[in-house]
């Protein structure tokens, strides 16, 4: 009999890749393969690209060398190309990299068992070639792949949604709807994800019920944009989450992305009254200026935003905000800028993710004016990456004293005697183990006294009472 054929996957990108990666590995669980971390010893390694922004998309080919010399060391090595670089560039990938045996989009998963079947027939048939080729022949024919693609007007109705391998067994992802219909000026993904598509309100039900009772206590809904999720029979966002919240047990649910075009009262309300639910919103805000915001396509202006803030801060008081932003988008003036400065300021975030403004092919943005040069965009970016440090570390500071739930991550990155615990309200905190005692473990729920605040952690002592009481943000102030 064979030997289990193993597979290994590296992901890049947003939690929807790593939602993929996920589906992807459920197929090939399915298929007989066996999932391992090292990518090097595996038979086929997928690589799960993402294309929103230069460096993702530079990180990916720069990761090509690598799987090169794997082939050259082992020409039987399986190789492919996923996800949305994957669906961006299609042939121009085979072209760069001859080497690659598949290449299939976001919503051709689906395909895989067909794809991988004519990958595994192309290695048989390379084993019994090389057998009879020349040594000065092989070389050549060692490097080059199947380049099998896979379908990318696929509009994803094949996707096996119930193939999924999940690498915690506390974490979960749970998708809600696919694609974008946005058509932000700058962004790609409604290129490489295609059409919004919500999934039906009883299929998620039923799948985050499951979870919960196989012990999963972190769920995370996952969008480009949930507010516009449409369950059928008149069921949005607002109404999912409180369907879940009726869930019977003991966990969190997070989600993500919000747009603040479509955050409803009734999205605040529901957040605001449903236990379960943590009082985190991620709004990506993209820039403090109406005018930018308005060639942006986003559809909301600096005032409606702000108001958004102050709505959900008075009902869901210690609400956790974050935000993405870019700088340096074009026709972005000194003015502008000073308008994302200053709202950074006012509504000051407990963390955001900052970007300079990448140009991406077929997008809207290619065509307006006042392109930005790119040293202008960067110091913009690190103006921002200093404005904001520097209210995290005040925000983070602001949280000594306090009293929080959250679940235990992992050890901490620097020491196995502390452990990493996300908070409910999605704040990191690093804790020493305690010695002795019931020994903690991955994904347990504690409670903790918040010691100390610095630029990205905060440092917290667990409390006596291990056990979370509560979905409360804050069990507690000073
Ligand atoms: N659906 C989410 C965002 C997904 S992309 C939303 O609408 O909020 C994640 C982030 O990448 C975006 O919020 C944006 O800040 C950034 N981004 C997307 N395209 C970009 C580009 N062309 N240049 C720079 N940043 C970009
Ligand atoms: Fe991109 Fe805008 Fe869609 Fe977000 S909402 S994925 S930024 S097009
Ligand atoms: Fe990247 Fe695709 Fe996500 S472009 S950010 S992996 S949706």
């Amino acid at each position: 009999m064979d030997k289990t054929r193993t597979f290994s996957i590296i992901t890049y990108g947003c939690q929807m890749n790593v939602a993929d990666s996920e589906m992807i590995a459920g197929v090939l669980v399915k298929l007989g393969f066996s999932q391992i971390a090292d990518f090097k010893k595996a038979d086929l390694v997928l690589v799960n690209t993402c294309a929103v922004r230069v460096k993702p998309e530079e990180k990916v080919y720069g990761r090509m060398s690598a799987l090169q010399h794997l082939k050259e060391k082992n020409p039987l090595v399986l190789i492919g190309l996923c996800g949305c670089l994957a669906q961006k560039e299609r042939e121009k990938i085979v072209e760069r990299a001859p080497f690659v045996d598949l290449v299939f989009g976001p919503q051709s998963i689906g395909e895989l068992p067909e794809l991988i079947a004519a990958a595994e027939r192309s290695v048989n048939h390379k084993r019994a070639q090389m057998k009879r080729l020349k040594p000065n022949q092989k070389l050549k024919s060692r490097l080059r792949g199947a380049a099998l693609m896979g379908n990318f007007e696929n509009t994803g109705d094949t996707l096996p949604e119930k193939d999924v391998s999940r690498e915690s067994d506390f974490k979960a992802y749970v998708t809600v709807m696919r694609g974008c219909d946005n058509f932000c000026s700058y962004c790609v993904v409604p290129y490489t994800r295609g059409r919004e598509k919500s999934r039906p309100f009883e299929t998620i039900v039923g799948e985050v019920e499951e979870l919960v009772a196989a012990g999963y206590r972190e769920i995370t809904l996952l969008g480009q944009n949930v507010n516009s999720y449409n369950g059928g029979h008149g069921k949005a966002f607002p109404d999912l989450l409180r369907r879940l919240d009726r869930i019977d047990g003991k966990f969190y649910i997070r989600f993500m992305t919000s747009h603040p075009k479509d955050l409803s009262d009734d999205l605040i309300d529901a957040m605001a009254t449903c236990p379960h639910v943590a009082p985190h919103a991620h709004l990506p805000v993209q820039s403090g200026s109406t005018d930018v915001l308005k060639a942006m396509n986003r559809r909301y202006s600096r005032e409606h935003y702000l108001s958004l803030v102050d709505k959900m801060r008075s009902r869901i008081p210690h609400i956790t905000l974050t935000t993405d932003i870019i700088a340096g988008f074009p026709g972005e003036s000194d003015a502008d800028f000073e308008d994302t400065l200053s709202l950074l300021e006012k509504v000051r975030f407990d963390s955001a993710f900052l970007f300079f403004y990448s140009e991406r092919e077929g997008t809207a943005a290619l065509a307006l004016p006042g392109s930005l040069p790119v040293e202008v965009r960067l110091k913009r970016l690190d103006r921002l990456i200093e404005e904001q440090m520097r209210i995290t570390f005040d925000v983070n500071r602001s949280m000594v004293g306090e009293i929080h739930e959250g679940i235990i991550e992992g050890f901490s990155p620097k020491n196995k005697k502390e452990f990493t615990v996300r908070t409910f309200d999605n704040h990191v905190v690093i804790v020493k183990a305690p010695d002795g005692g019931e020994p903690l473990k991955f994904g347990d729920f504690i409670t903790m006294k918040i010691t100390e605040g610095f630029n990205f952690v905060l440092k917290g002592e667990i409390t006596s009472d291990f056990q979370g009481r509560s979905n409360a943000k804050l069990i507690m102030r000073p």
